[in-house]
């Protein structure tokens, strides 16, 4: 029996509901001499801001139990040079290209999304508001429904193309976010981004990474990741992305059952580059198994009872 991968998520038709997730998968070019990418649901591409950035100096990335702290400090090429040099080799790929872009004022955000929602090719933008917001002292544009709204609003008036809101677990509240990027126009929303969290070294006394805290990511989070896509999604009538923690099948089943249409591998591919491969296969074999012609389906299936 074959068995239909294809999704609809944000006005966009993905060929199957596994994403890459942003800062993992770089610009695709490194991955793409591994496997094939047109195999992708979709790429997602490293968070692009208005300059180049070089990042946090060493260690940016230290092993914790079941996962991984990061402060890479959103090293990329810069607008210009992603236009130049990494959007041709995307173009190239048979798949959803997603473009995740940053900020640290609104105004970065709406040239960048006017910019980037212009070129061909571009089936997305999806926002990072996990970037601290300079007219407000640092603090990041996610951490309220009012910063988050901000942002998404602005991008959303100038986009040619659909609008993602990539979420921060880092509040205390996650729908109330949700539901204001959602009435600012978000087209859909992912989450989740990486909880904030620390490590030190008791032999120095110094904290393990060089900005002293970073970002969690990896299996760790993924019991977090699960149950906020579960509040969001049945929260919001816009469409959602699932991530943080994946690395199987049945890690897919469980957010897709949450109730998101299509999720994002991040961490896992730095271990297994052709996990996005492997975790197709497990879920096809998990639907054929249970006689679903449809991956959408299993789509908002859990139940309490
Ligand atoms: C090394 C590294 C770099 C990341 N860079 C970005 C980034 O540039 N933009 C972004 O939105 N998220 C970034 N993330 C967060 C991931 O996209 C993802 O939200 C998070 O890691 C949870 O998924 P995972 O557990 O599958 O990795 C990064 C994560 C890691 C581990």
């Amino acid at each position: 029996m074959g068995i239909d991968l294809q999704v609809k998520f944000a006005g966009l038709t993905l060929k199957n509901p596994i994403l890459t997730a942003s800062g993992c998968f770089g610009y695709g070019e490194e991955a793409a001499d591994f496997f094939d990418l047109d195999k992708l649901g979709g790429i997602v591409t490293k968070t692009i801001t208005p300059l180049p950035r070089t990042g946090h100096p060493p260690p940016k990335v230290v092993e914790t139990d079941s996962g991984m702290l990061n402060a890479i400090g959103l090293t990329n090429v810069g607008i210009d040079k992603f236009i130049s040099d990494k959007m041709p080799f995307l173009r190239q790929a048979d798949t959803s290209i997603l473009v995740n872009i940053g900020g640290t004022t609104v105004d970065d955000y709406v040239k960048l999304t006017e910019r980037i929602s212009a070129e061909s090719d571009v089936d997305a933008i999806e926002i990072n508001i996990s970037c601290p917001n300079v007219d407000r002292g640092g603090l990041e544009f996610g951490a309220s429904p009012e910063g988050a709204a901000l942002v998404i609003r602005a991008c959303k008036d100038v986009s040619k193309v659909p609008i993602i809101s990539k979420l921060s677990p880092n509040v205390t509240d996650i729908v109330a976010v949700a539901k204001a990027v959602e009435d600012a126009g978000a087209d859909g929303i992912s989450l989740i981004n990486t909880l904030v969290g620390t490590a030190i070294d008791i032999k120095t006394g110094k904290f393990k990474l060089s900005n002293g805290f970073g970002g969690l990511s990896g299996p760790a989070i993924k019991p977090v990741a699960l149950g906020m896509v579960y509040k969001v999604a049945s929260n919001v009538k816009i469409p959602v992305i699932g991530l943080g923690g994946i690395s199987s099948g049945s890690d897919v089943i469980e957010f897709l059952m949450a109730g998101a249409s299509a999720v994002q591998i991040g961490t896992a591919c730095f271990a297994e580059p052709l996990v996005f491969l492997r975790v197709i296969e497990e879920l096809t074999a998990y639907l054929e198994r249970k006689g679903h012609a449809n991956v959408t389906d299993i789509i908002g299936t859990v139940r309490k009872d």
